[in-house]
């Protein structure tokens, strides 16, 4: 990896989503203190769901955090695969923040259609020339058990986009598109932080972190001016080894 990632290792999954939390609450502080205001690009699955509940304790200044999603499932935002629906309820809904700070993909559409529109909200909400890149403060990743993260997954033809922000991504082992980021607007941000939990992740987790050879797609997220941190409780790390 081009630059090395810096890896936390704590010993359980509350340990892990508490340090998440408070490295976001941190991320978030200095960004609105130094820009005032927080971008931050939430993450899907199941494993973010612990750190959004610890946020929803957290005391911050929700009007000065916007929110956006890396990838989203080609559902309406009521559906029960919907990352929206799953930070809404989390997260979003319990600490009130405004419909305005809350920047969805609207995966309701035809995927192409979703993307291009999600592509055009960003820019204009970074204020974007042509050829440019956001910038976020934050983007939250996961890791599939393939080595997916957002929704580049192995073998599909996001992983070689190089031009836009968002493309619909045909997934066919899911038989499905997905609305995902790509590379460029991941490897723009300032911070990229990968939350991994549990053994069943491990093998994976040394992979795409210790062998070279490995063609990944969460290899290829290797932010040009940012910081790329792994979060992993002890059973995510059980298998690297330098630890
Ligand atoms: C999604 C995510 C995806 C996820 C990984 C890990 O939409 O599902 O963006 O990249 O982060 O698949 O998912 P789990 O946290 O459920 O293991």
């Amino acid at each position: 990896m081009s630059n090395e990632p810096e890896i936390r290792i704590l010993s359980t999954p509350q340990e892990l989503f508490q340090a998440a939390a408070a490295e976001f609450l941190a991320l978030a502080s200095a960004a609105i203190r130094d820009r005032g205001k927080f971008t931050v690009a939430l993450s899907g699955g199941s494993t973010p769901k612990s750190l959004y509940s610890v946020l929803a304790k957290a005391a911050l200044p929700w009007e000065k955090i916007f929110f956006f999603w890396g990838d989203e499932r080609h559902v309406p935002p009521d559906h029960p695969d919907s990352n929206y629906r799953m930070a809404n309820e989390a997260l979003l809904s319990k600490v009130g923040v405004r419909p305005e700070n809350v920047l969805r993909i609207r995966a309701e559409e035809d995927a192409d259609i979703a993307a291009h529109d999600y592509e055009q909200t960003i820019k204009s909400f970074f204020q974007l020339r042509p050829g440019e890149f956001p910038r976020f403060d934050l983007i939250l990743l996961g890791l599939g058990p393939d080595g997916h993260t957002a929704s580049l997954f192995p073998d599909t033809a996001a992983l070689s986009e190089t031009k836009r922000l968002v493309v619909a991504n045909w997934v066919e082992k899911l038989k499905t598109h997905r609305i995902t980021f790509t590379y460029p607007v991941l490897n723009h941000a300032a911070c990229v932080m990968f939350l991994v939990s549990g053994g069943d992740k491990a093998h994976m987790v040394r992979t795409v972190l210790e062998d070279e050879q490995a063609n990944l797609p969460s290899r290829k997220v290797q932010p040009i001016n940012g910081k790329l941190l792994w979060m992993l409780d002890l059973a995510a790390a059980g298998k690297l080894s330098k630890r």
